[in-house]
């Protein structure tokens, strides 16, 4: 549950018959979040899909939820002030959790720049949240700037933007820490793949 104040009375909570037990059972594996973290254009979009073609071979029942993407519809009303990233990963966090409950592998790719904000959502999921930090360095990402961001963030003309001017908090002790920055793509997605295995959340 959120710390977000409920506005609304009179509203009572229903269990369903078809609970996520059964789901996970017929999915043949557990829900649960795979949130990648870290600095744009650190490779989270990337490994997050790569790792969900690899599950879907597996016949997992997954889905990518993108920053960019969500911002465009769900979060299309949130810039990139402090507070509204702190609404922007709520949001997604509520969302990620609903998607656990449905016993689907769910990964998620934000910035997510708050170690706070983070937590609160694995509050929300509990042990299905697993963490997994994409460890590219600032230096990595301005150099390969694949949207020309940072270019843009340099000559001011983007406000905010993390790493240069927001912060980003490193998770302190992430349950994946993947090396964006050298490792290719295809050792990051088996490093990923060999945890899920590892901690009984898949099972082939
Ligand atoms: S978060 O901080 O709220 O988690 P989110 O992951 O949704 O951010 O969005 C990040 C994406 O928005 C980046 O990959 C980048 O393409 C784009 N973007 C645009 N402006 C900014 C900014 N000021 N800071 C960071 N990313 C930005």
């Amino acid at each position: 549950m959120s710390d977000v104040k409920q506005k609304s009375s009179n509203v009572v909570w229903h269990d369903t018959q078809v609970t996520t037990a059964m789901r996970e059972t017929l999915n043949g594996h557990r829900g649960a979040v795979l949130w990648f973290t870290g600095l744009s254009g650190a490779g989270k979009s990337t490994l997050a899909n790569a790792v969900e073609e690899r599950l879907h071979q597996m016949k997992a029942r997954t889905f990518v939820i993108d920053g960019d993407n969500v911002r465009h519809g769900l979060c299309a009303d949130l810039s990139f002030s402090d507070d509204d990233r702190v609404e922007n990963i709520r949001r997604v966090g509520e969302v990620a959790g609903l998607f656990v409950q449905a016993g689907v592998l769910t990964l998620t790719a934000f910035i997510s720049p708050f170690r706070a904000d983070r937590e609160k959502v694995r509050a929300i999921v509990g042990e299905n949240f697993i963490e997994v930090h994409c460890n590219t360095a600032l230096e990595i990402c301005e150099s390969r700037d694949v949207k020309g961001l940072y270019r843009k963030a340099r000559a001011g003309e983007i406000a905010d933007f993390t790493g240069i001017s927001s912060p980003y908090e490193a998770p302190e002790n992430p349950e994946i820490c993947v090396d964006t920055g050298s490792d290719n793509l295809s050792a990051c997605v088996d490093q990923v793949i060999a945890y899920l295995q590892a901690h009984g959340v898949i099972t082939k």
